[in-house]
């Protein structure tokens, strides 16, 4: 047995997010290589208020269990495999949004009083989230959980952050707790209109959401919604008032969330950061800086989070995440140019990587006034260039393209515009499809207008997805900082040989061009095309290459 492997012998964890694409891995990887693990409690949102115990078990039974990511274990065994999960894992009922994590009287007397992990996975990873919600999970629930942690006499507290929670910079992100009251644009010694600081911040987002709910609330803002409402039917439908009522509740919402999302964008890029994720992930880091009151903290940022390199196996990947998007819209032809510099790195770590070295970390903690920092990164060691993982697209989808009908779609190159060459093209762009539809509207009986008509507004639906994106991923690919990792690197060559095997993450074995063509991209094709109605022209499947190597 590894000495990682014995150093867990015996041990107890708690864990938050595991139904999510990080956290699955994580539990995979415990359960594989750390058999000797005593307990493993997962903290986990019942779908139901009622029963809430055995609703977090049922959920998490499809949610974790249910995936494909543990078909290894189920071989390696068989009819034993519900057993393992049933003696090693505890699933606990909670929110890591409330004080308290919401856990019940029950639940507190099963954990007992010994634990030697708490680990923090879950998050809102929407970068768009209300700014409230946003603040609640990534930024109070690190402190909820924290808290829940000093009951323990020796716990070992481990956070997942990301390494954006520094905001834009040109020049090295070093291995540094964020201290807190301080703001990128403090950091780059910046001058702004207004002092940040992060308690102000955080009753701030939450007073907003309570002022935001009421205004919606108001005689005036209901007479507006239901107006709203009876215009989105169709003026000859006779309405009932239930009918009336739900529409209108619906644009409520939709008002309240589009307000404090916008304002959680605007708010976040006042001090510099990219949006409201980074910006309350970085205060969930300052509260556990100020607060860990010396039990050790260790804050583990990883960059962007893709597709497994090797294991359970190469291209584990879950949801239409992170470049997801960006990439396959590019197969797709939908995405013909996106304003990214030319020169930006792009820091991709496969998810494997993070989840070996989360727990590779935990064999490190030592007590501590100050929380200790990890970077998960690659652009350090074995940079990725954004125009170089875009030709690594290019030359894949032009050997395997999509194909909508019987058309393969082979993608043009980039012209990589800067951001307001790339807005005025959209606009300009938008103003002619906007003439195209409005020349067709007046004729649209005659077929073959009401055929354009549809591509037409069709391509008005995509560059308004596009705009979007831009907004969204925009800050993310016009970035040339690189994120150091020494404290990642010395953690890994401190591990004993076969530890470095079963634990592996070092960013330099990663052969971008092999892991973009025959690992990411099929695992986006495996993942997420076939359930969005594209397929791929059959030219054969990419042979699996030993991945480590070049
Ligand atoms: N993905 C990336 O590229 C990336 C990069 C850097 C850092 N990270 C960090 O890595 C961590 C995991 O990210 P991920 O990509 O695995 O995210 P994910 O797939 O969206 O998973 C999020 C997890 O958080 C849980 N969660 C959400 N709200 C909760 C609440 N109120 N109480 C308890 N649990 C809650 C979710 O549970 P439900 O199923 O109940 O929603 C889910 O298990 C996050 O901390 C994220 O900030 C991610």
């Amino acid at each position: 047995m590894s000495e990682t492997s014995q150093f867990f012998a015996d041990k107890t964890m708690f864990v938050t997010g595991a139904t999510g694409f990080l956290g699955k891995v994580l539990i995979e990887r415990i359960l594989w290589h750390l058999p000797r693990i005593r307990r493993i409690f997962l903290l986990t949102r019942p779908h139901s208020a009622r029963n809430t115990e055995v609703a977090a078990a049922i959920r998490a039974e499809r949610a974790i269990f249910g995936s494909p990511i543990f078909n290894r274990l189920r071989s390696r065994y068989g009819e034993r495999f519900e057993a393992l999960v049933r003696e090693k894992v505890k699933i606990v009922a909670g929110d890591l949004s409330v004080s308290g994590l919401g856990l019940s009287p029950g639940c507190l007397k099963e954990i007992g009083s010994e634990m030697d992990f708490v680990i923090n996975v879950a998050a809102s990873v929407a970068f768009d989230a209300p700014l409230d919600q946003s603040v609640r999970l990534n930024t109070l629930g690190p402190l909820h959980l924290l808290n829940f942690a000093k009951q323990f006499s020796h716990p070992t507290f481990l956070h997942v952050s990301t390494a954006y929670v520094t905001g834009q910079r040109s020049e090295w992100v070093r291995e540094e707790i964020l201290q807190p009251d301080v703001s990128p644009l403090d950091l780059m010694g910046s001058s702004h209109n207004e002092r940040f600081g992060t308690d102000f911040e955080i009753e701030r987002a939450l007073r907003l959401a309570e002022s935001v709910e009421s205004e919606s609330r108001t005689r005036a803002a209901t007479r507006e919604f239901r107006h709203a409402a009876r215009r989105q039917f169709n003026p000859d439908r006779m309405l009932d008032d239930g009918a009336l009522d739900a529409a209108a509740e619906k644009n409520r919402q939709r008002w309240v969330r589009d307000v404090l999302s916008r304002d959680g964008r605007s708010r976040a890029r006042q001090f510099g950061w990219f949006d409201s994720y980074t910006f309350t992930k970085a205060m969930g880091e300052q509260l556990l800086a100020k607060c860990s009151g010396g039990i050790p903290v260790i804050i583990v940022r990883p960059t962007i989070i893709e597709s497994s390199l090797d294991q359970p196996e190469p291209g584990w990947l879950e949801g239409y995440r992170t470049s997801t998007p960006i990439l396959l819209g590019y197969g797709k032809g939908e995405i013909p140019d996106f304003p990214g510099h030319r020169d930006s790195i792009i820091d991709f770590v496969p998810v494997d990587f993070v989840a070996n070295a989360l727990l590779a970390t935990l064999t490190t903690a030592a007590r501590s006034n100050r929380p200790r920092v990890f970077q998960i990164a690659s652009s350090s060691e074995n940079p990725l260039g954004w125009s170089e993982l875009i030709e690594y697209c290019r030359e894949y989808f032009q050997h395997l393209p999509l194909q909508t009908g019987s058309h393969p779609i082979i993608p043009k190159p980039w012209k990589h515009r800067s951001r307001e060459e790339f807005d005025t093209w959209i606009r300009w762009r938008q103003s002619l499809l906007h003439i195209g539809l409005s020349l067709c509207h007046p004729v649209r009986f005659w077929p073959v207008a009401e055929r354009l008509g549809l591509q037409l507004a069709r391509q008005q639906t995509h560059f308004k997805r596009l705009q979007s994106y831009s907004r969204t991923y925009g800050d993310y690919v016009r970035l040339f900082c690189r994120f150091a990792n020494d404290n990642t690197r010395l953690l890994a060559q401190s591990l004993p040989k076969e530890d470095q095997q079963q634990f592996f993450f070092d960013p330099k074995a990663i052969a971008w061009r092999k892991y973009i063509q025959e690992v990411h991209l099929p695992a986006i094709r495996r993942h997420c095309v076939k359930s969005m109605g594209h397929h791929f022209c059959a030219i054969g499947e990419p042979r699996q290459l030993s991945l480590l190597l070049d």
